[in-house]
């Protein structure tokens, strides 16, 4: 059978296999108190069973174990394979170990940010992955929990780490920063064009006592110009997220250092949910397969169809990008570029 044939099959094999266990995926997670509808979980599982590609010995890291829906489709799927699962936040690392616990040894969890993604494999003897995946942000519990301080519309501290074991808060890092510094991080990873008025609002919030998430966006909304669809905090909420965990330089050592890391055949599959983080996948991915043919290629870039969508609404912004190692003389047909946007 020939590579596409044997993909396609797979694949059809795969999608068969996670459209019954659609329902299951979504109420386990729940039934363990860690709500996440996995995003694009067909399209990633797909991705893994076709670079594992028959061998019963695949190894996939996801990167972003969350509630550990994408990990258990792929257990699941590709029943001889491990998963090494990585995520920076202990409630996660908790819940997953504990749905995931039935696939004993072959699935592990590492409480680490996946910018040490090199250093874990070293550290576990991996020279490389079938496939590294990554679903980016945060995750609907995160959100969801008030005191982790994510939300704008729950009452919860001004913290938003995403491991809570380190690092400094939202509320200590506004009091050291200056208004200027604050205006960078809103215009960098919020793409805010009046920065420096909306640091100042900011700034002036917390220092007139607006102490938690809820108190803080209740006075943005008050002076930010209003949008009819999206809260006026939304994207101040985003940048000041993105800043505190470092998530841009996150990601960057994960795509300078993923793509060495695969076998031949092998994928690197990255979810992004805003453009600065798509921006950075794209130009890396177009860095490492900058040809049609060549060691490494380029998928098409993918999104939630409309059912999906209609199921999750976090699935609208989602966007899949997908690297695949060529296998020894096999150079890889990559798309056109004007395919790739
Ligand atoms: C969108 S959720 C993943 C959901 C998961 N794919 C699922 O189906 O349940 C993102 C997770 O990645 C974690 N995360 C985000 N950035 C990280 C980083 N740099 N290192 C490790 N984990 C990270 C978050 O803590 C969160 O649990």
């Amino acid at each position: 059978m020939s590579r596409g044939a044997k993909t396609a099959e797979l694949e059809r094999l795969s999608a068969e296999r996670g459209q019954s266990q659609a329902e299951l995926t979504t109420s386990s997670s729940q039934e363990s108190g860690f709500a996440h509808v996995t995003v694009l979980r067909d399209a990633v599982t797909q991705a893994v069973v076709a670079a594992a590609a028959g061998a019963d010995d695949a190894l996939v890291v996801d990167c972003t174990l969350g509630g550990g829906g994408h990990a258990e489709a792929i257990l699941q799927a590709l029943p001889g394979a491990r998963v090494i699962g990585l995520d920076r936040d202990e409630s996660a690392i908790a819940a997953a170990s504990a749905r995931l616990s039935a696939f004993g040894p072959r699935f592990r969890a590492v409480h680490t940010p996946f910018g040490r993604l090199a250093e874990v494999l070293r550290e576990l003897g991996q020279p490389d992955a079938t496939a590294i995946i990554a679903d980016l942000g945060v995750s609907s519990h995160q959100f969801d929990t008030a005191e982790r301080g994510f939300s704008l519309r729950h009452e919860g501290p001004l913290d938003m780490r995403m491991d809570r074991s380190t690092g400094l808060t939202l509320a200590e890092r506004l009091a050291a920063i200056s208004l200027e510094e604050l205006a960078d991080v809103l215009y960098a990873y919020g793409d805010i064009r009046r920065s420096i008025g909306t640091a100042r609002i900011v700034l002036q919030s917390v220092q007139e006592g607006a102490d938690t998430t809820a108190k803080l966006a209740q006075r943005l909304a008050a002076r930010l110009p209003r949008d009819r669809n999206v809260h006026p905090a939304t994207l101040v909420f985003q940048a000041l997220r993105i800043w505190v965990n470092g998530e841009l330089d996150e990601l960057e050592a994960l795509l300078r250092d993923a793509p060495g890391l695969l076998q031949e055949g092998g994928v690197l599959a990255v979810i992004s949910f805003h453009s600065g983080e798509d921006r950075l996948v794209k130009q890396a991915m177009r860095a490492q397969a900058p040809k049609k043919y060549g060691e490494f290629m380029r998928g098409k870039p993918q999104a939630a169809g409309d059912e999906e969508v209609r199921d999750n609404p976090r699935a609208r912004s989602a966007r899949l990008r997908l690297l695949w190692r060529s296998r020894r003389g096999e150079p890889l047909d990559g798309p056109d570029e004007d395919e790739d946007s």
